[in-house]
């Protein structure tokens, strides 16, 4: 028995040392964890069962044929966070540099399938030179079926992916279908392709940083969702997010029973909105006047920030916050704000998580430069997320509602639940100033005092148009209220929409307008 042994225990040390010593030094030395090490840091103490330590690929092909590392560059298995189940695996860029050949894949994909079959969040870390070049098709033929379980499994249990070194080629797709992007300032990279290969083909010349770094993808192409300083950072930020989000499609999220005081008193928001509507105000403060002290998990923070989005605890509950920033590009709705929008409205609708809408919205971001670029095929997309939706809808009007952005905002019409709006909410087609030059364009312009008579004209669009009242009349907000009141109707409209089941017509699946 003795040999038996001490040949397993043989195996495990060479599995643990995966691509050997200087390799692990070299990781360190980049301010990397290991593969093992993030595992360790990622899950709850003691709880992660490996999966194929002792895989190993069976390539003959040039620079394989005599290094067959155990594990083959990627560490699997399941264990707990805060006590509930998720599968991970992390990529050992010691091994091959993370690239993926067959083996690897398989591995892989055995999780995925556990993580669907068992309804469990997967987590994917990344830190991979994409596919394995050694192993040619077959590595190609890997991601596919590392794809295709991406699409399969989305919507039914959370994907979430942390980048943590250069990832290239297939290990940038697999993340992007995944639900959240988090990656690691200064040692994590996306890219489809390299800084040499683009400049062999257009002869740019681009760093790794400004071509894929963290700040790229999270700041211009939002293909981040958020980036960390570094990588215990960004793992314990994925322990946090999962305490918003349920297991699977069918569960709910954690209700959390303390701490549902908030930072501040609630009679600070009856000040926040100044009496100028040009002027603007910080909707961060609302929002972290509103929930449970502390709780705002922002999502897509440098990216289109006149949106902002993020989870919360509000009485315990977990939501789902959209909320315009009129401290940014007054909080107008662009292309960036629209996708940013609609991807966060569809992530929280298919994982069961309330949305609260906070609305100070001047409309869509007219201009040449949006309509050629898309604005409406892109706005459409936040339009089409919100009618979609199922999960509760409460919204509350700060401010400014107007034209079409109105509707957009979770609006009654299509189907928002609990719709508030503050007393000095302007709920209109536009703003007084614009209605007035078009309404009264002729009078004002054969007027001795057209600064008088203007002010006059708006006065009366905002007693005739621009307020919360008519709104109301209608029935298309159901109270006026306070804004020291808000967090307990919110709160209240939570418990009382808690049970909410309302379903979509039979289809095969919608055309969200791409
Ligand atoms: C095999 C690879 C590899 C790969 C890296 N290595 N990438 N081995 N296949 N794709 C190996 C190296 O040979 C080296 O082995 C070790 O990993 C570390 O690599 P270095 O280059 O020394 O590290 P670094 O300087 O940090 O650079 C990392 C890197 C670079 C930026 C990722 O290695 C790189 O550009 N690799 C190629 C990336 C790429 O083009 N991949 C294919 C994408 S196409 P030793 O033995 O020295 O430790 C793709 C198709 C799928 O993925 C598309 C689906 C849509």
């Amino acid at each position: 028995m003795k040999d038996y042994y001490s040949d397993l225990e043989r195996r495990r040390k060479a599995a643990q040392l995966s691509g050997g010593q200087s390799r692990i030094d070299r990781q360190h030395d980049q301010g990397k964890l290991t593969a093992r090490e993030r595992i360790t840091v990622l899950l709850d103490e003691e709880s992660f069962t490996e999966l194929g330590q002792l895989v190993r690929h069976h390539s003959t092909d040039f620079g394989l044929a005599d290094r067959h590392p155990y594990g083959d560059g990627v560490v699997t298995g399941y264990g707990t966070i805060h006590g509930r189940l998720v599968y991970v695996y992390s990529q050992d860029f010691t091994v091959f540099g993370g690239s993926l050949g067959r083996a690897h894949a398989s591995k892989i994909v055995q999780v995925q399938d556990l993580a669907l079959n068992n309804g469990a969040p997967i987590i994917g870390l990344s830190d991979s030179g994409g596919a394995r070049i050694q192993e040619g098709v077959v590595s190609l033929g890997g991601y596919a079926d590392i794809f295709l379980r991406n699409t399969l499994t989305s919507g039914v249990v959370p994907q979430i992916s942390a980048i943590m070194g250069p990832c290239a080629g297939g290990a940038v797709y697999s993340p992007a279908i995944t639900d959240l992007v988090f990656m690691v300032q200064g040692t994590s990279y996306m890219f489809v392709t390299g800084p040499d290969v683009v400049h062999s083909v257009t002869q740019e010349e681009v760093t790794s940083e400004t071509l894929g770094g963290a700040t790229t993808h999270a700041e211009r192409s939002g293909v981040a969702h958020a980036v960390y300083p570094n990588d215990v950072a960004c793992l314990e930020a994925i322990r946090t997010v999962l305490t918003y989000l349920p297991q699977n499609c069918e569960d709910q999220p954690v209700m959390h029973h303390r701490n549902h005081t908030t930072a501040e008193n609630q009679s600070n928001l009856d000040s926040i909105v100044p009496e100028d509507p040009n002027k603007s105000y910080d909707m961060q403060r609302v929002i972290d006047v509103l929930v449970d002290n502390g709780s705002f998990f922002s999502i897509h923070d440098g990216f289109a920030r006149n949106l902002i989005c993020g989870f919360a605890k509000m009485g315990g509950y977990s939501i789902g916050i959209v909320a315009n920033q009129p401290a940014h590009l007054a909080g107008v709705l662009d292309i960036d704000a629209s996708v940013k929008g609609a991807r966060f409205v569809r992530f929280c609708d298919a994982f069961n998580i309330p949305l609260i809408t906070l609305e100070d919205v001047p409309g869509f971001l007219p201009g040449k430069d949006q309509e050629w670029r898309g604005i409406i095929r892109h706005g459409a997309k936040l339009l089409y997320a919100y009618c979609e939706a199922t999960v509760p809808k409460l919204t509350v009007i700060t401010r400014k509602a107007y034209g079409g952005a109105y509707d957009v905002m979770s609006s009654k019409h299509i189907r928002g639940d609990l719709n508030y709006a503050w007393p000095n909410a302007e709920i209109a087609v536009m703003g007084a100033k614009g209605a007035v030059r078009i309404l009264h364009r002729n009078e004002l312009k054969n007027t001795t005092y057209p600064e008088s008579l203007e002010n006059k004209f708006t006065d009366q669009y905002k007693e005739r148009f621009s307020n919360p009242y008519i709104a109301a009349e209608y029935g298309y907000v159901d109270d006026v209220i306070f804004p020291h009141e808000t967090r307990e109707r919110l709160i209240n409209g939570l418990e009382m929409l808690r049970n909410k089941v309302v379903t979509n017509p039979r289809k095969k699946h919608g055309n969200l307008p791409l």
